[in-house]
């Protein structure tokens, strides 16, 4: 409780309303009671909504903070690894040295898929979409892991998110090489998380794949930058599947479902084709024109957030790797000269600065990824690796605690109740 009391005031009558304060954030104001007199809220797209309580991930989208389990993005990124994030996400706590070697140990024995599963993948064409696949593939872990299904078993939880961390990498790697016709790799155990990924998506049966460390370092920051960020779309996703007691592979394959649009993981896919689209930099104030004309329907891909309206603080480590691999490739991209014309625009451009509109992380992303040479097709795929994590403790975090199955209300202003009109008498 906050020693707050809200006070709502309808129809002659004052309902009151207990508020209550966070560690961080604003105070929150309890509308349960409301039903009992007759009323529902009202709050499409979840703007002023607080869907749960949790104890995460931070984000001030004013002053652009984010933090897990209390940790500045920032510092994540450039001091840990993509494993210890995702122990911290699901355990509250940085790990001990002891604690982080079982931890690894215990991914590490996971990361191979049940070997019926790559037969799965022949259902597809070919060029079906990545994403696709993966809703699918991951959806079917639940046919191939009934050991650990119980979700009130806690024993059964663990091994299902340490099932979900070490096998996504190898379920992406294995997306991407069946769409070019290649054979699927093995994991190997002596390569770190991401290393083993970039050998997974790369290498080949006939010969050795020396991971480039400067490659795997910026794809484990890319997994770090994506590994949490609260109530989103797919994670809130995941958090009304999981309150059907539907098992974690089935709620993991609704939140990679969600993750797919076009507003949410499906932008940094967007950004590049925007990128294509503009073609080059004599164009860029042509396009921001177009982005300006309310009629005209175009969207500065990688620009803007529901929550951060100052800037998005994974935006500016994202770019600095973007920096850091392209001189590392001694890589000249002309896409990046024009990203950063359009970013310096959007930047001054009153449309963009009134209304608050920011890179986001989906903007450099893109490029670093297409640096590396991982195709655009596979992008969404790589945020819902990276991402995997924060769903996982989301949905442990709710499944742990007293919970309610999510049944959100309407305002209904459909038709009356009417009779049947049989067909031959309309
Ligand atoms: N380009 C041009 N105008 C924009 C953009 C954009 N990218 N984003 C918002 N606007 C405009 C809207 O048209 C609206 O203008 P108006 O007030 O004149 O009507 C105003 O800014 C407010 O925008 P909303 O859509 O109300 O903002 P909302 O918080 O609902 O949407 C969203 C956020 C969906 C991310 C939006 O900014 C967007 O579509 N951005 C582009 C897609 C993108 O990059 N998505 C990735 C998000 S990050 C992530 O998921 C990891």
């Amino acid at each position: 409780m906050s020693g707050k009391q809200a006070k709502l005031s309808i129809d002659q009558q004052t309902i009151d309303l207990p508020v209550y304060s966070g560690t961080l954030g604003p105070d929150v104001i309890d509308v349960k009671d409301v039903l009992a007199k007759g009323y529902f809220t009202f709050d499409p797209g979840f703007m002023a909504t607080a869907s749960c309580e949790s104890k995460i991930t931070y984000i001030d989208g004013d002053q652009g903070i984010l933090l897990h389990r209390g940790y500045p993005i920032e510092q994540l990124a450039t001091q840990s690894t993509y494993e210890e994030v995702c122990y911290l996400l699901l355990n509250g706590e940085l790990p001990s040295p002891v604690q982080m070697q079982d931890f690894r140990d215990r991914i590490k024995s996971h990361t191979m898929v049940h070997e019926q599963l790559q037969f799965f993948y022949r259902g597809f064409r070919r060029d079906a979409h990545p994403m696709a696949v993966m809703c699918g593939v991951v959806g079917a872990l639940s046919a191939f892991y009934h050991d650990s299904l119980d979700i009130r078993n806690p024993e059964h939880r663990q091994v299902s998110a340490i099932r979900l961390i070490a096998k996504m990498p190898t379920i992406a790697a294995m997306c991407y090489k069946y769409s070019e016709g290649q054979p699927f790799m093995y994991p190997r155990n002596d390569l770190d998380y991401s290393a083993n990924f970039l050998r997974m998506m790369f290498g080949n049966p006939c010969e050795d794949y020396e991971v480039n460390p400067v490659l795997a370092r910026a794809m484990d920051r890319i997994f770090i930058l994506h590994a949490d960020h609260e109530q989103n779309a797919s994670t809130s996703t995941v958090r009304m599947a999981g309150s059907t007691e539907a098992n974690p592979f089935a709620c993991i394959a609704a939140g990679i479902a969600a993750l797919w649009g076009p507003s949410h993981g499906g932008a940094n896919e967007a950004v590049l084709r925007m990128l294509g689209e503009i073609g080059s930099v004599d164009k860029v104030d042509d396009f921001v024109r177009r982005v300006k004309d309310k009629n005209d329907g175009t969207k500065l891909m990688g620009f803007g957030h529901r929550v951060y309206k100052n800037f998005d603080p994974r935006a500016k480590v994202m770019k600095q790797t973007c920096d850091e691999v392209l001189n590392a490739l001694g890589i000249q991209d002309p896409q990046l000269e024009l990203a950063m014309k359009l970013e310096d625009i959007a930047l001054k451009d009153d449309y963009f600065v009134s209304r608050k509109l920011y890179p986001n992380v989906d903007f450099y992303s893109g490029i670093i990824l297409k640096a590396i040479g991982i195709p655009m097709s596979l992008f969404t795929v790589i945020f819902a690796l990276g991402r995997t994590p924060g769903w996982i403790a989301h949905w442990q975090e709710m499944i742990s605690n007293p919970y309610k199955i999510a049944r959100p209300r309407q305002l209904y202003t459909g038709s009356l109740q009417r009779n049947y009109v049989p067909a031959n008498q309309r």
